[in-house]
């Protein structure tokens, strides 16, 4: 069987060939000459291909004639040239084989057009849509991008834990892994919850972040990066924000914050770049129906320097600004999402890389600046998204650094192989992580982040 996809019988060299094609039905339209036109999708591209059904087929009138939109087939017919103007090929089928049928009646995706919202009920279906669909093709050739930039930048991936004892951020949220049973743990003496009968013989959480553990590796291989699921039990219910979230987050001995910048602008730019060249259609798509400034975004960030400014050069701009933040404008206090849309979508109107933050709105693990009062930090700003990487220079002076975890309140103990790294032959070194989902929405345009990954997990919400 010479099996075809819906993308390649689409394309001209595909005429003349004789094959199979197998996917589901998207419309049917009777002709009065005694024929149907059907539409056919496979999820290999965005358009269908019209497959033509003559009267003549042995089961025209007992099942072809019946097709609705959800039912699979496999089609066997030869790819000729098309008169219709919106494609180059149709086929001709000599043979359909129904495979399952998708009741109308009840079938959801029956109606063309759904809320984005309503489909998150039916995240067992919604792949079947358009949007659904272009989405995740984009986020496939997103995660493609990150693997070719940083295998060619000579980056080994490293698999870092997803279950850990130790919280990267510091910022407590993290969800609990334990097999004590919730209605009777084990208790101690003094009637507390007693981990050390737990699974691991103490507390274990999901990870909020793979960076510690990818600087034990960056430490000892030179570059590294670690891309996989991470896990944020913060409860905010933002288009921006999951509780389960893919983070790529690249570690380099011997770079400072400035190669860390760089680095950062040639990643999103490489990645932004495949995008535009491998998936035209999709991005026509995503520019038509969700946003129409999408390409224009894209198409900037590829072609010009990103901004970077201080953090402190930025409290300026916004104080100078004129504008009417509902959050007061104040260096020290962090920066909040209307202050970040004023300096990439009004200042700038590009990807603004800020650096140099206060020292006490960021991670223990920032290399402190001379001054004392800022850290090494940086965080790329895109319009629209906001803050898509964080990342920072890491403090690798032992004194130091044991200095920051006292002032957050952390405790050295619970960390000491991660200050041995300091003990011995500590090097600079940076690294930053992406939010996987924050980049495939700036890609798209896709309004809300529960849209671009699968099966979102936000609070209160974890069906499938
Ligand atoms: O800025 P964050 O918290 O940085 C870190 O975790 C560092 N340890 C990374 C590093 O230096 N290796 O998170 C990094 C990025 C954010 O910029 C954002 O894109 C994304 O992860 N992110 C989230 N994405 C979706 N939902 C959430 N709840 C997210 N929290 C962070
Ligand atoms: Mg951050």
């Amino acid at each position: 069987m010479d099996k075809l996809s819906v993308l390649a019988a689409r394309q001209p060299a595909a005429i003349g060939r004789r094959a199979t094609l197998q996917g589901w039905i998207r419309t049917r339209r009777d002709s009065k000459g005694g024929f149907s036109f059907l539409e056919l999708n496979d999820g290999s591209c965005l358009a269908n291909i019209q497959v033509i059904a003559d009267a003549k087929l042995a089961n025209y009138e007992s099942e072809v004639k019946h097709l609705s939109p959800g039912c699979s087939v496999t089609v066997r017919g030869d790819v000729k040239p098309s008169g219709g103007k919106e494609q180059a090929t149709e086929v001709h089928a000599a043979e359909i084989l129904v495979h399952g049928w998708a009741d109308p009646e009840s079938y959801p995706l029956q109606k063309k057009r759904h809320s984005l919202e309503k489909l998150r009920e039916w995240a067992h279906l919604r792949p079947r849509t358009n949007t659904m669909g272009a989405v995740m093709r984009v986020r496939n050739r997103i995660c493609r991008s990150i693997h070719d930039f940083f295998q060619e930048e000579g980056f080994l991936y490293v698999h870092t834990p997803i279950i850990t004892a130790s919280d990267c951020e510091g910022a407590g949220a993290m969800f609990r892994v334990t097999t004590l049973d919730p209605a009777a743990p084990a208790r101690t003496p003094a009637g507390a919850v007693d981990f050390a009968q737990d699974f691991f013989g103490k507390p274990a959480y999901l990870t909020v972040s793979g960076q510690l553990e990818g600087e034990i590796y960056a430490t000892a291989l030179g570059k590294i990066y670690t891309f996989g699921p991470t896990f944020r039990a913060e409860n905010s219910n933002t288009s921006r924000h999951l509780a389960e979230f893919w983070m790529v987050e690249p570690e380099a001995a011997f770079f400072d914050l400035e190669d860390d910048m760089a680095l950062a602008e040639r990643f999103l730019k490489r990645i932004v770049g495949d995008v535009l060249r491998d998936c035209p259609e999709d991005m026509q798509f995503f520019q038509e129906r969700i946003d129409d400034t999408v390409l224009d975004a894209l198409r900037s960030v590829a072609e010009r320097d990103f901004q970077r400014l201080s953090y402190t050069e930025a409290i300026d701009i916004l104080a100078a600004s004129g504008e009417k933040f509902e959050f007061p404008v104040q260096w020290g206090a962090d920066l909040q999402a209307e202050h970040e849309r004023y300096l990439t979508e009004k200042k700038f109107n590009a990807p603004v890389i800020l650096y140099d933050y206060p020292r006490a709105i960021k991670a223990f693990y920032m290399r402190l600046n001379d001054d004392r009062r800022t850290v090494r930090a940086m965080d790329v700003l895109v319009p629209r998204v906001g803050e898509i990487i964080g990342g920072s220079q890491r403090e690798e002076r032992l004194d130091i650094l044991l200095e920051r975890m006292h002032e957050q309140g952390l405790n050295p103990d619970d960390y000491w192989w991660y200050l041995d790294l300091r003990r011995y032959g500590t090097v600079p070194h940076a690294g930053f992580g992406l939010g996987l989902e924050r980049m495939v929405q700036f890609v798209t345009g896709m309004a809300n982040i529960r849209d671009v990954i699968p099966f979102p997990r936000t609070p209160g919400s974890a069906e499938f």
